[in-house]
């Protein structure tokens, strides 16, 4: 397929882009004590130099009054202009348009209140219910102003525009929504009551910036939170907010802080594109003004059919250009086997939520200087390398270590890559996953690392390659339950997921019990499978709550899910015996017991221990081994991918 709509230029009020690629607003953790950061300009500039057209940065604070993690920088005054002028620099010089997201999160304190948030009412949000103190009529304009002062110290800095963060349910938003915004006065009420704040801002933006600047907004298309913006509200504000002719573009965003959180960042359960239609319904309301389109827009392909199709004017991407920087000129020079994919597991939004700097579970060099066009360096001196297990940790070190000149060679057990993730790969909704270790092996035999498919490797058979160097990336196994009596009939979950995987049978009549002591996003699939094999499911955990290593983001879907397929969820419970059809369980706090009949399956995800029984064989012949992933300590996929680059450099 040619891409030549994505690869087109597009006039954005007075200045040209030079294709319909855009980095959507993302919030990196890469900035420090409110202010720019070395690695914060790294992450941009690596993707403007990777041919994206247009970045808008994460959300920047307006206003004292807000203020958030001290990651988010601090736009309201002079303090960062040095450092938003080297930002703007290093991006706009590889002809890439830099957008600042001018913020104000008002109630909405994603990371634990740690001021006194103002907002449009006190009306509680629906996710951590956080109140705020109304903003007084007189204060208002104080805080026009703060968007107005801080666009132009953006354009002063070297900024092409700004981009009004008016989704989310951040503060326009707060004045935007009915279920927030219960003012009775000028600010409230009608949607001309409501939109004023939002139509202030633009106003003063364009007046305090010129017509020489780019000044776009993001706007709700679907907040899913009772009472609040629903599709037809969004299409009025979307129309109120083109209609005062001060915009260059709009973007749509979906969800606010709510029940429906996950709709922000859909993630590989939705289907792609999963908000597309909706952007383009709202896009009819925008009076001919660009529109990006965005939300788990997963290639080329769909990108240029959306632009082919009229949906959007410009593509919105985020994730996937954590996942791969380069993703633009990859694309445009056809070398999509080169890209990795992102698998959209919001793993790097769960980082930034979790107070880290941000993380791509798959992309190691992500933020660091060089990240733009990355190539494995060739080594210094070639070795010869075997790599033992071809799952995320081998592989990666498997394609690094062969990229950089090394003569590698990787024993693996299965008959194809990706180890547990293969097995992942097969639940519903997460083939995805899958994705990640197809890259890695390409990658691995284009650098001609030699693969030896279905052969456990034994001391003999690695000490026969006189390998100079081993790499030990065997995995895990998953315990026996703790509680659960020595050779009771039960089978760990990957067998599980495996056999059910493989089998024809019709669904059994009877019930699967899982013990989850795992928490991580397979295990839900794994639910989801289940749920398709057997009538009915109990779900166990000795913990007190479920998917406590699943982000934040993606947990809403997984206990939505959890809902609908209708799973007997028991927590702070284990199995401790099984007779025949009967699973005796424990309550861990009370001990009180109780039973589930009909049980035809009890399977069990449980903390791994290590499968590193070669490394010693191989010491005592003399092989200097490195242990890495799940075999050096089991811990998720981005430690194993994390650990074999390292390896592949430490030969
Ligand atoms: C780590 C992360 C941080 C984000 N931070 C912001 C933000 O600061 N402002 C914003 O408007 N959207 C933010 N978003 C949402 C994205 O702009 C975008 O709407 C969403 O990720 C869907 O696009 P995608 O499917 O291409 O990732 C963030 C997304 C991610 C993954």
């Amino acid at each position: 397929m040619a891409f030549d709509t994505l690869f087109s230029p597009i006039t954005v009020g007075a200045r040209e882009l030079r294709n319909r690629i855009v980095h959507v607003a993302t919030v990196t953790g890469l900035g420090k004590d409110r202010a720019v950061t070395d690695r914060l300009i790294a992450y941009h500039a690596a993707r403007a130099q990777g041919g994206t057209a247009m970045i808008v940065t994460e959300l920047m604070n307006v206003h004292p009054t807000s203020t958030g993690a001290p990651i988010l920088v601090s736009i309201h005054d002079e303090a960062n202009l040095g450092g938003l002028s080297r930002w703007a620099e290093a991006v706009e010089r590889h002809g890439c348009r830099l957008i600042g997201q001018l913020g104000h999160i008002g109630r909405q304190q994603l990371w634990g209140l740690d001021s006194v948030p103002r907002s449009a009412s006190s009306q509680p949000e629906a996710l951590y219910w956080n109140s705020a103190r109304p903003l007084a009529e007189d204060e208002i304009p104080g805080i026009v102003a703060g968007y107005a002062e801080s666009a132009e110290r953006l354009k002063r800095a070297g900024f092409s525009g700004v981009e009004l963060h008016g989704a989310h349910g951040y503060l326009i938003a707060q004045f935007l929504s009915p279920a927030c915004n219960d003012r009775t006065d000028g600010y409230g009420g009608s949607l001309e009551g409501r939109t004023r704040f939002m139509r202030e801002a633009m106003a003063a933006v364009r007046a305090a910036c010129g017509e020489d600047f780019i000044v776009g907004i993001k706007l709700p298309a679907d907040e899913r939170v009772p009472g609040g913006i629903d599709p037809d509200e969004a299409e009025r504000i979307a129309r109120a907010a083109a209609a005062e002719g001060v915009l260059d573009y709009l973007s749509f965003s979906q969800g606010a802080f709510g029940p429906a959180f996950d709709t922000h960042l859909p993630d590989m359960h939705y289907p792609p594109r999963p908000f597309l239609p909706l952007h383009a319904r709202l896009r009819a309301a925008c009076g001919g003004l660009p529109v990006i389109g965005l939300g788990r827009i997963e290639s080329a392909e769909a990108a240029e059919t959306a632009l082919a199709e009229g949906a959007c004017d410009m593509v919105g991407f985020s994730r996937l250009l954590i996942s791969d920087a380069d993703w633009p000129r990859k694309t445009e020079a056809g070398r999509a086997g080169d890209i990795r994919a992102c698998t959209f597991c919001n793993y790097c939004w769960g980082e930034i939520h979790a107070g880290k700097p941000i993380r791509c579970f798959q992309n190691p060099v992500l933020a660091s200087a060089d990240e733009a066009g990355w190539r494995p360096p060739p080594a210094v001196e070639r070795k010869r390398a075997v790599v033992v297990g071809a799952g995320l940790a081998g592989l990666e070190a498997a394609w690094v270590a062969a990229a950089r000149g090394h003569a590698v060679t990787v024993f693996s057990a299965s008959a194809g890559p990706g180890g547990a993730s293969s097995i992942e790969a097969l639940l519903p909704g997460r083939a995805e996953v899958a994705t990640t270790a197809e890259f890695q092996k390409r990658k691995a035999a284009e650098a001609g690392a030699a693969f030896r498919w279905g052969e456990t490797a034994t001391a003999e058979a690695v000490t026969a390659c006189e390998p100079d160097a081993v790499i030990l990336a065997s995995g895990s196994r998953m315990r026996w339950p703790p509680a659960l009596a020595e050779g009771a009939d039960a089978v760990d979950l990957r067998r599980a997921v495996a056999d059910l995987a493989e089998s024809d049978d019709p669904p059994s009549p009877g019930t699967a019990v899982l013990l989850d002591m795992d928490q991580t996003p397979a295990v839900y699939g794994a639910v989801e499978l289940l749920a398709q094999r057997f009538a009915r499911v109990v779900l166990l955990t000795p913990a007190a709550e479920n998917a406590r290593f699943v982000n934040l983001m993606s947990r809403m879907g997984v206990e939505r899910r959890l809902a609908l397929l209708g799973i007997d969820v028991r927590r702070l419970t284990e199995p401790v015996a099984r007779a025949g059809e009967r699973v005796t369980c424990r309550h861990v706090i009370t001990g009180v017991e109780t039973t589930i009949e009909d049980v035809a399956l009890l399977t069990y995800a449980t903390p791994r221990a290590v499968r590193d029984e070669l490394a010693g064989d191989l010491a005592e012949a003399g092989v200097p081994v490195t242990l890495i992933g799940d075999c050096l300590l089991p811990r998720d996929a981005a430690s194993a991918i994390h650990d074999g680059h390292r390896a592949a450099f430490a030969l």
